[in-house]
């Protein structure tokens, strides 16, 4: 048995043992999504499916049955049957028996059975969890075991009294990231780190947005990444000031600034970097100026990362740097506000900073997780532990406005990174993308 087998059975009894004794849960992968006419968008599978199978086929449910004093826990998948037809056109299918043997399942049927079988493994268990109203799908096909299960109701027996919500339980369990996890995020971050390095040694006056987003996809799939995390954002000039910019179709000028927003997934899991960088390959001095200011509410907020610290003091932290060099700058009124704390209150700083410092960072970019202590009555911002990972990214936008200094207008600025929490801090997986001023100066004047 492989590590990563051994992985996916530990989870699926560490969650079977948490659940109530000789209880069902369900949990299906992603459906293939038609693109159109009979060509489908790529094939993703669903990120809590393989965190507890590794298994990668469509039209795949598994069912854990947990254990009781008597029984031990059972772990079903159905999949997809072998079709030597099918298999001429769209590859290697595991079939049922293969995939028992090949994932440490101990049952496995055909995806046809599945209906048939639930009617079975639902009579007479205490309860249900499933992903509650995630898909309509789904849940009307889990009304229809209930409802067959119940028919059988003269037999004495009886359907699930209470259904749960999966999804809580496997949240808590991906936020953190064990070891094989931090070393494929940190295998993703380098990747994506080197392709930031590839964009600025590429880029000059007159490339198109495109062109630097086809860089970054080259070093991306080269070395074995399977698709980007999320839509590459390349904003030049004041594109930057758009915060989900994806066009990527502009003309890069002398001059400007571009902010790269561009991470790889590799086997599963996510990579998330922003890096600014001039298009000439030299800052200007209000380009400078306020990159340096966003660089040191990054770090302010890096050092704000450690176990047992709040989630939001990187906020904090980040944001009180931001709003000072507003004031200190002004792109705020200083006069307007009678402290520093009095234009944070105010909320002066959304004009230029209207997003959060971060997200937790896992098989999904945006991943999952509770932010704050659900269980407290005031629900505090959680204490951050050694293998959580998240995002730190700090970052200024200034729209064309009265009173704002014109030579701030249209400059966009982030500058994104990926950590874990260590023991006393955290580890920087991206640290090899170019970031401060000298070193993205260097790097360009290799070009
Ligand atoms: N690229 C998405 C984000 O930074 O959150
Ligand atoms: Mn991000
Ligand atoms: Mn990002």
């Amino acid at each position: 048995m492989t590590a990563a087998v051994a992985r996916h059975i530990e989870r699926r009894a560490r969650l079977a043992a948490r659940m109530q004794p000789g209880s069902v849960a369900v949990l299906a992968t992603a459906p293939e999504v038609l693109r159109n006419g009979d060509s489908d968008y790529p094939y993703r599978h669903d990120s809590y499916f393989y965190y507890l199978s590794g298994f990668t086929e469509p039209d795949s449910v598994l069912v854990l049955v947990a254990p009781t004093g008597d029984t031990p826990a059972r772990s079903i998948l159905f999949c997809r049957e072998k079709n030597p037809e099918r298999e001429i056109w769209d590859g290697y299918r595991h079939g049922p028996e293969a995939a028992r043997i090949a994932f440490g399942f101990d049952e496995a049927f055909p995806i046809a059975e599945l209906d048939a079988q639930m009617g079975k493994l639902l009579a007479n268990v205490p309860a249900l969890y499933y992903a509650l109203g995630h898909s309509a799908a789904l849940d009307a096909q889990v009304a229809s075991w209930l409802k067959a299960v119940r028919a059988q109701g003269r037999s004495g027996i009886t359907a699930p009294g209470s259904t749960h919500h999966l999804l809580g339980m496997l949240d808590e369990m991906r936020l953190l990231k064990d070891a094989d996890e931090q070393a494929l995020m940190a295998r993703a971050a380098a990747i994506s780190a080197a392709a930031h390095a590839r964009a600025m040694r590429f880029t000059r006056p007159g490339v198109f947005e495109y062109e630097i987003e086809a860089e970054l996809l080259h070093e991306f799939r080269r070395n074995g990444a399977q698709f980007p995390a999320y839509t590459p954002i390349v904003a030049s000039g004041a594109n930057a000031c758009v915060l989900h910019y994806n066009r990527n179709d502009r003309q890069c000028r002398e001059g400007e600034l571009v902010l790269v927003d561009a991470g790889c997934e590799l086997d599963g899991y996510a990579s998330d970097i922003t890096r600014s960088w001039p298009v000439s390959g030299r800052f200007s001095e209000a380009q400078k100026t306020l990159y340096a200011l966003v660089l040191r509410a990054q770090e302010a907020a890096l050092a704000a990362i450690a176990p047992g610290r709040p989630y939001s003091g990187m906020h904090e932290a980040a944001l009180k740097v931001l709003a000072q060099g507003m004031l200190d700058l002004g792109l705020l009124e200083r006069a307007r506000y009678a402290s520093l704390d009095d234009a944070i209150a105010d909320k002066a700083h959304l004009q230029f900073y209207m997003h959060g410092t971060g997200h937790w960072l896992g098989m999904d970019v945006h991943d999952v997780g509770p932010y704050r202590d659900l269980s407290a009555a005031d629900k505090p911002s959680r204490p951050l532990l050694p293998g959580m990972a998240l995002t730190v990214e700090p970052g200024i936008y200034v729209r064309p406005a009265q009173g704002v200094p014109e030579e701030y207008w249209n400059i966009g600025i982030r500058i994104e990174d990926d950590v874990i929490v260590t023991d006393d801090g955290c580890r920087v997986l991206s640290g090899d993308a170019p970031k401060g001023v000298a070193e993205i100066e260097n790097m360009m004047k290799e070009r």
